[in-house]
This record gives C-alpha cells, structure tokens and sequence, in this order.
C-alpha cells in the first residue's frame, strides 16, 4: 500500500497515507455508495464505455448525480496512469496492465438513514498493477464451492457494501476453492466476485441480466464474442442440475478474465480440465484484446 503512488480523494492527488476520509461518511457508517473496477490494457482503458454506463446506472439506482462527466472521469484515469511505471509496455506479460478502482459514496452527515441534505459525494480512486491468474490456474483451471445466494435482491447495483460477497468468498477458500457460484432458489446467479458460465454440447449459457446478477462487462464481451463467432449462448436460467452435468464451467471478471473452473464441491467438471470451448473463447478473447491494445477496437 504504502509504496501506491498517488491516489484521487475529492479533486485532490495524494499519497494514499496522507487521503482522509471523515468517520462519518457514509460509505464508512451504511456501505451507501458504489463502485467501478476497470482494466487498463497496455494503457488503454478497456471498454471504458461500457463500465461508465454501468457506473451511470449504479449512481442512478442509489439516487446520486454522477460527480464527473465522461471526460472529467477519463481525465482523473488517465492522471492516476500517468504516475504508474510501465502503464503502456510489456503487455504481452502483463506486467504494464493496470485496474482502475473507483467509488462514489453519499458523503459526510450525521448518522441517519434518511438521506442528507445538500450533501457532496466522496469520490475516490487509484490505479494498481493487474494481478493476472497464475499460468497454473489457466492451465489448470480453479475449484469452486455452491453455496446459497444470501445476497439482497439488488445485485444489479455495483454496491460497496459487499459483506455477503466477502463472506462467501471466505467460505469457498476455506473449502480450499476460489470461488463461491451462488445459488438462488436453484438457480445459479453468479459467482461471488464474477460471472458464471456453462457449455453445454458445445452451447454457452449464463444467466440472464436482471436484478440477481451484476451485468458484468466481461461477461456482455464474452456474449458478444460468441455472437461474433457462430457459437450459441443463451442467456437464461442456469439451474444447479444443468452447473453440475455442464462438459464447461467458467467465471469472469475484468481481473480474472475467462477462467476455467473444473472443480465443482469435489467434483470434476467434465474431464476435470480446461475444455476445448473454454480454449477457443479464450483465443478470441486475447485477440480482441491485442486488437484493443493496438488500437484497432475500441
Ligand atoms: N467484481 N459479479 C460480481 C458480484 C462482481 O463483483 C464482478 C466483478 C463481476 C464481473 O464483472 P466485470 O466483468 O464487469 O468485472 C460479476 C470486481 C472485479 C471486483 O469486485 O473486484
């Protein structure tokens, strides 16, 4: 922590030890705010648009106003980049990809649940080297835990307060998985921190966008790849029995990308390795990324 060069609190660039935040914010006091995680691919925000809108809707849903525009957000980015080493070489490796993390909570008031009056947002975000999945685990593929979703019923919302997420995450790893994939009356939503996918005889399937799951960013790419390749993907209830007969599992998320998971409570999921689906998607999904990182999409 100590060694993050500056981060963004409320118009100011500050090392981290020296950005305060009141005790009685709300984010501190209710978890009342929201958050965005955004990959920097070879220093280029990756579908930077994508996560704005969905930052814009988080902001919409909780009733806050969006403190910047587009622009200014993209500016204080590009300022947090900036000071970070490397920001724009050795992509092939990973070492120059970097993560944006940024909240917007309700701001200082005394403790009350109503809403405040005349309040200012507190605004905060910083830059970190990505940390990517160890090869092994692409190789591989990671083990994961079903557990049942004692989450609220606003998953949609990008919310800070995340303890149920923490807590079922804490429970896959103490299970020795890395993932928790959340089950809600028998159908599975997400994992705890990602997307879930299936295939199926050579089908994708992942829930549908609603209130019970995020609407993750890597996963609208991974539909938009498939749609772009001629493979099916449906997006439509998972049940518990279609995860558990699934050839394929994968989570994603904007740092872990498109991972395999091919443990499922013990079990192997289908051969219990990375399947071949998981390797094409993957392939397209590294050339999409090259492209970007190239310029050549945006
Ligand atoms: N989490 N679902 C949940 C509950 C998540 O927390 C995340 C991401 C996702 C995947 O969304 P995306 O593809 O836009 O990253 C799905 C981030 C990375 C985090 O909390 O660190």
């Amino acid at each position: 922590m100590t060694n993050m060069s500056q981060v963004y609190l409320n118009g100011e660039f500050l090392p981290p030890d020296q950005a305060r935040v009141s005790v009685f914010d709300r984010g501190f006091i209710f978890g009342d705010g929201i958050y965005e995680v955004i990959p920097v691919f070879g220093g280029r925000l990756f579908r930077l648009p994508q996560h704005l809108a969905r930052l814009e809707a988080s902001l919409a849903a909780i009733r806050l106003h969006n403190p910047h525009t587009a622009q200014e957000w993209s500016g204080i980015f590009t300022r947090l980049l900036a000071q970070e080493p490397r920001a724009d070489r050795d992509t092939e490796t990973g070492t120059g990809d970097h993560s944006i993390y940024l909240q917007v909570t309700r701001g200082v008031a005394a403790r009350d649940h109503a809403f405040p009056q005349n309040v200012t947002p507190t605004v905060f975000a910083y830059a970190q080297p990505l940390k990517y999945s160890p090869p092994e685990q692409l190789a591989q593929g990671v083990a994961a835990v079903t557990t049942e979703d004692i989450r609220w019923s606003r998953c949609d919302i990008k919310s800070i307060a995340l303890l149920a997420n923490a807590l079922l995450r804490q429970q896959a790893i103490e299970q020795g998985a890395a993932e928790a994939i959340l089950v809600r009356d028998g159908v599975v939503t997400e994992g705890a921190a990602s997307n879930i996918f299936i295939v199926k005889k050579n089908r994708l399937l992942t829930a549908p966008k609603g209130t019970y799951i995020l609407p993750g960013i890597t996963r609208d790419l991974v539909v938009e790849i498939a749609g772009a390749n001629d493979i099916a993907c449906d997006e439509l209830p998972v049940s518990i029995e279609a995860l558990h007969a699934a050839d394929e599992v994968w989570m994603t998320s904007s740092t872990k990308e498109i991972l395999p998971i091919t443990r499922i409570d013990g079990h192997p999921v289908g051969k219990g390795t990375p399947g071949p689906m998981h390797a094409r998607l993957f392939a397209l999904y590294k050339e999409y990324k090259q492209a970007f990182i190239r310029g050549k999409v945006d």
